[in-house]
C-alpha cells in the first residue's frame, strides 16, 4: 500500500512542479528547478521526466552534494542523470555542484559562480529530510552550520562527523531564494521527525526550522 501512494505522491509533486515550470515560462525565458538527492526523489524524477515541458528552457541543480565523482554510486548528480535527466527532459541544462578540485572548499568558489549564473529566483526547491532533521547538507552535527545558515554566499562546503564524505550544500539564504518551496517526504519516521520540528523553533537542532517560517507545501506520504 504505502508503495502506490508514495508512486501517487510522486506524480503529484511532478504535476504540481511543471505547472509551476510552465507558470514561469510563459513570463520568462529560463526556468530553475532544485532538486535533492537521497532516495526519496527517484520515483517523482521518474514522473517529472515523462512531463511535457520545454526542458531546453529548464535549469536543474542540486540543494546539496557530497564531494564524489559525478560517476560514484552516492553522487547526487549522477542519480540526477540517471533518472530525470531522460528522455525528453535529457535536454534540460544542468549544473553540478562538483569540480575537479580535491576538496569542497576548494572548489566551492568556482561552484557558486554557476550557481549564481542560474535563472533566480528559482520556479521551486524541493527539500528533502533526514531522520536528524537535516535538509539540503545543513546537518545539526555540522561545524559549518552556523555559517550555511547565516551567509549570503550561495554555496558552504560541509564537514559533518555523522557524514563519509565533505559536501558541498546551498546555503540556506540562497535555498529560500525560490518562488516555492517544497519538502518532500515518506514514512512514520519523518513524519515524526516534521512533527518535532513544528513544535519548536531551534534551527541548530533541526535545521528544516530553517523552511518553516515561509510557505512550505509537505508532500508527504506513509
Ligand atoms: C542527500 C540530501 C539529503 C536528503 C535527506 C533525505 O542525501 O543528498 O543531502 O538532504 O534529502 O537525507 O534522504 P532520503 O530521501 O534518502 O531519506
Amino acid at each position: 500500500m504505502s508503495e502506490l501512494c508514495r508512486e501517487r505522491l510522486a506524480t503529484q509533486l511532478a504535476e504540481a512542479v511543471a505547472e509551476a515550470l510552465r507558470a514561469d515560462l510563459s513570463r520568462q525565458e529560463h526556468a530553475l528547478l532544485v532538486v535533492s538527492g537521497g532516495s526519496t526523489p527517484v520515483p517523482f524524477f521518474e514522473a517529472l521526466a515523462a512531463c511535457d515541458l520545454p526542458w531546453t528552457r529548464v535549469q536543474v541543480t542540486l540543494a546539496d552534494e557530497r564531494w564524489v565523482a559525478e560517476d560514484a554510486a552516492d553522487s547526487n548528480a549522477r542519480l540526477v542523470r540517471e533518472h530525470l535527466l531522460q528522455g525528453a527532459a535529457a535536454a534540460a541544462t544542468f549544473v553540478p555542484l562538483t569540480t575537479g578540485h580535491q576538496t569542497p572548499e576548494q572548489g566551492a568558489e568556482a561552484v557558486a559562480k554557476r550557481i549564481d549564473g542560474l535563472a533566480w529566483p528559482a520556479s521551486m526547491v524541493i527539500l528533502g529530510m533526514g531522520g536528524d532533521g537535516h535538509t539540503a547538507s545543513l546537518f545539526p552535527d555540522s561545524q559549518e552550520l552556523a555559517l550555511a545558515l547565516a551567509t549570503e554566499a550561495s554555496v558552504v562546503a560541509v564537514r559533518t562527523p555523522s557524514q563519509p564524505q565533505p559536501r558541498i550544500t546551498l546555503s540556506a539564504d540562497r535555498l529560500h531564494q525560490a518562488r516555492r518551496h517544497v519538502l518532500h517526504i515518506t514514512g512514520g519516521d519523518k513524519r515524526a521527525v516534521l512533527a518535532r520540528a513544528l513544535a519548536g523553533d531551534d534551527t541548530r537542532q533541526l535545521p528544516i526550522r530553517a523552511f518553516l517560517d515561509c510557505p512550505l507545501a509537505v508532500y508527504w506520504a506513509p
